[in-house]
């Protein structure tokens, strides 16, 4: 691995150093991330599908760490045991009046900034729809976005603090209380719900650990989705010019900005013993980064990998919400809320355009989302 690739770089544009690596073959190792690092896509499938040998359950894992064991940390039967209590409040059929509720929302977020002729459409439109669509899901009692919003800072605050150092234990309990208070409090209140039903098979203390999850898997991706759906459109007019001129093709831009710029960019595995990938000899506790923004620009599965290209065909074999066992559990909600936010912005504001000058694409290192959107539109 060339000594001069930095985490910074990876960060602002990791893709044509992806590229490069590619060339030596799917597994790499890089020292800047001090693992190896998948980056063609049946090498990622392949080791994402095999929870055995590659594991989330390992005390490296810093979210595991922060809010104790969940979906997200564990494999095999102690996953299930997690995961099998949420699963069927997340299906499409399940969330259909979900679906209905953040079509409603977006339009009302476009309309309460439509007068202003210009706003920057991440923090207008995209955050604030990925939090209250998690709340009404979650139907958490007593609580507003605000007060959720301040428990996922704690939780990502102490997951970076535990990367990078600087911990406010404090902090981070008192948001670990108040979160299982709520979970407390929201299966006293409403027995019938869905977290009530899941406290059939989990402690409460279980319970709010998924409910973290959930909450740390939906809202940054969710913005970032809405926003770098957003700035594809506006950075390709002629792709946009066919979206406008035909909505039904909403959802197919959707699926190739989420392809291009995969809100979550990697996925973190850990060897349970020593094996081979790829013809590549891995040790057994060799940490393994599967890079799904890697993954989705593989030439071998998608032609002209850098291209922002609405009529793919094949967009939907992203890995963007990966493959196996620990695929995302609110995919169908992910891609509803962002269309519904792409289809009210477009529909609602008229000649819109990006403003260069005040927007800023698509960076961070694992979470990559769109810093600004920076847009103007006629008012009459
Ligand atoms: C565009 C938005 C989203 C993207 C790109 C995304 C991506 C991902 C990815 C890549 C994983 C796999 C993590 C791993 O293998 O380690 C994942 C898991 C997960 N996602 Fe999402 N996600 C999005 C939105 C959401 C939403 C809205 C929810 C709300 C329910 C959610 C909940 C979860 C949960 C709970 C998991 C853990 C599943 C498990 O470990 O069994 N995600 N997501």
């Amino acid at each position: 691995m060339p000594a001069e690739i930095t985490l910074d770089q990876l960060s602002l544009d990791p893709h044509q150093i992806w590229h490069r690596l590619r060339a030596e073959g799917p597994v790499v190792w890089v020292d800047a991330v001090n693992g190896w690092v998948i980056v063609d896509r049946a090498t990622a499938v392949a080791a994402m599908r095999d929870d055995v040998t590659f594991t989330v359950d390992d005390p490296r894992f810093s979210t595991g760490q922060v809010v104790g064991p969940s979906m997200l940390s564990t494999d095999g039967a102690a996953h299930d045991h997690h995961r099998a209590p949420f699963a069927d409040a997340f299906t499409t059929s399940a969330l259909e009046d979900t679906i209905t509720w953040c079509g409603e929302a977006a339009s009302r977020l476009v309309a309460s900034i439509a007068d202003d002729g210009e706003a920057e459409l991440r923090t207008a439109i995209g955050a604030p729809l990925a939090v209250s669509t998690i709340v009404r899901t979650l139907g958490l009692s007593g609580v507003d976005d605000a007060e959720v919003l301040g428990w996922y800072r704690a939780i990502v605050a102490e997951v970076e603090a535990i990367i990078y150092g600087g911990l406010d234990k404090e902090k981070s309990l008192a948001a670990n209380e108040a979160l299982v208070a709520a979970v407390r409090r929201t299966i006293e209140a409403n027995p019938a719900g869905f977290l009530a039903g899941a406290a059939e098979h989990l402690t409460t203390t279980e319970v709010a650990s998924n409910v973290a999850v959930i909450m740390f898997g939906a809202i940054e991706t969710s913005e970032a989705a809405t926003a770098n759906a957003l700035w594809h459109l506006l950075t390709h007019t002629d792709q946009l010019a066919m979206v406008l001129e035909n909505p039904t093709l909403t959802p197919a831009a959707v699926e190739e900005s989420l392809r291009l710029e995969p809100a979550a960019s990697a996925v973190d595995r850990y060897a349970t013993t020593d094996t081979e990938l790829a013809g590549v000899a891995i040790a057994k506790g060799d940490f393994v980064q599967v890079s799904l923004a890697a993954a989705n620009r593989d030439l071998s599965a998608f032609a002209e990998p850098d291209a922002y290209r609405i009529d793919r065909p094949n967009n939907r074999l992203s890995t963007t919400f990966a493959y196996g066992p620990h695929a995302c559990l609110g995919i169908h909600l992910a891609r509803a809320e962002t269309i519904a936010a792409v289809t009210a912005v477009l529909r609602d504001l008229v000649d819109l355009r990006l403003d260069h000058g005040r927007s800023k694409g698509p960076q961070g290192l694992v979470f990559r989302k769109a810093a600004a959107v920076t847009a103007t539109w006629r008012v009459d």
